[in-house]
């Protein structure tokens, strides 16, 4: 009996070494296992075995049951890994029953304008960074020279986050952050969506992008300023735009200006997107105040620099002649499609 269940152990060891799936490992524990099985008919063998033998035999019959059931246990699941990989590898992780049914995306004209100017600014030694859009009150607005109860805090109406920090206004917000990241000289554009708690209408928005840049270096002047703000413009328009300069107050900056474009919706002849004058108000700049400066840590003595706030939004208005800068936040994916090849 004793050598019945050796050889029976050997035969069963010889069998599941060569089984490869789940169903043939089924059928060989039946063949072992099963009320009609293997085991079974050595068990039933016991009876004709002497009884000073009957105990041995017995525990020998029940260990290689066990070293079968621990066996099956342990190649099922080796076998369901095995077979799971097979079908993880060979199943495409996408639906292929959608192919050709599907519709392109495009780009946002905002994305479009953005990446254009950057790439602008990226060939003239420009960083390009990040900056969070929910701010504290430090960065949008004390650092920046406007103090509390400043008047020109009314300029901005502030959406005030329960927090005590809030949306940022202006990507101005970011000035101080950067000097301090970069010190002197350094010259950086962070583009950003900010908010204002505005009227809305033909072209005002609550929630519209901007693009600050700021240069700083020993002799930066206002000349500086002019010839990156000209070049920008019209490598993105591809025409020479005209521009004026007005005087403009910001606090951060001295002097500050009002950069403005002629209309190219309507030529200049005056139209709702700008208000019936033939000009756009697009970038406000000027020469970064001393104050400013110092809050960034930047030697006052050594380096000057100039900043702009361009206004991203009415920018792409003019580039794609949208008249309403309600399309823009709109969420109407016909209208950007049209915008995606110009
Ligand atoms: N942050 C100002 C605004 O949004 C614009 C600005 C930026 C003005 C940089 C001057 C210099 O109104």
């Amino acid at each position: 009996m004793i050598e019945k269940t050796t050889e029976l152990k050997k035969q069963f060891e010889d069998k599941i070494a060569k089984i490869k799936a789940t169903t043939d490992l089924e059928q060989l524990k039946v063949e072992f296992l099963g009320k009609k099985g293997l085991i079974t008919s050595l068990m039933q063998g016991l009876k004709d075995v002497a009884n000073d033998k009957k105990r041995e035999a017995g525990l020998a019959i029940n260990s290689v049951k066990q070293f079968i059931e621990n066996s099956i246990e342990h190649k099922k699941e080796d076998l369901a890994k095995l077979e799971w990989d097979l079908k993880i590898n060979s199943t495409p992780s996408y639906d292929e029953s959608l192919c050709c049914s599907v519709e392109h995306g495009t780009f946002h004209p905002i994305t479009l304008i953005q990446r254009e100017v950057e790439k602008v600014f990226e060939t003239m030694g420009f960083a390009i960074e990040n900056y969070s859009e929910i701010v504290d009150d430090y960065h949008c607005f004390e650092a920046l020279n406007i103090p509390k109860h400043h008047p020109a805090r009314d300029m901005q109406d502030t959406y005030y986050l329960s927090t005590g920090q809030l949306l940022k206004t202006h990507t101005s917000a970011a000035q101080n952050h950067i000097m301090r990241k970069y010190g002197a000289p350094c010259r950086a554009i962070f583009p950003g969506r900010c908010f204002r708690n505005e009227a809305i209408d033909a072209c005002h928005e609550n929630t519209f992008f901007q693009m600050e840049g700021i240069m700083i270096d020993e002799n930066i002047s206002i000349a500086n300023l002019i010839y990156f703000m000209k070049t920008m413009l019209s490598e993105v328009f591809g025409q020479e735009v005209e521009v004026r300069l007005r005087p403009g107050f910001f606090p951060f900056v001295e002097p500050g200006f009002e950069l403005d474009i002629k209309c190219l919706i309507c030529g200049g002849k005056g139209c709702p997107s700008c208000k019936d004058s033939g000009w756009l108000e697009l970038c406000p700049c000027g020469m970064i105040h001393p104050k400013v400066l110092e809050y960034g840590g930047i030697d006052t003595e050594k380096y000057t620099g100039f900043a702009f706030g361009l206004g991203l939004t009415r920018l792409a208005m003019m580039k794609y002649g949208i008249k309403d800068i309600r399309t823009l936040n709109s969420g109407n994916l016909k209208a950007f499609s049209q915008f995606t090849n110009q």
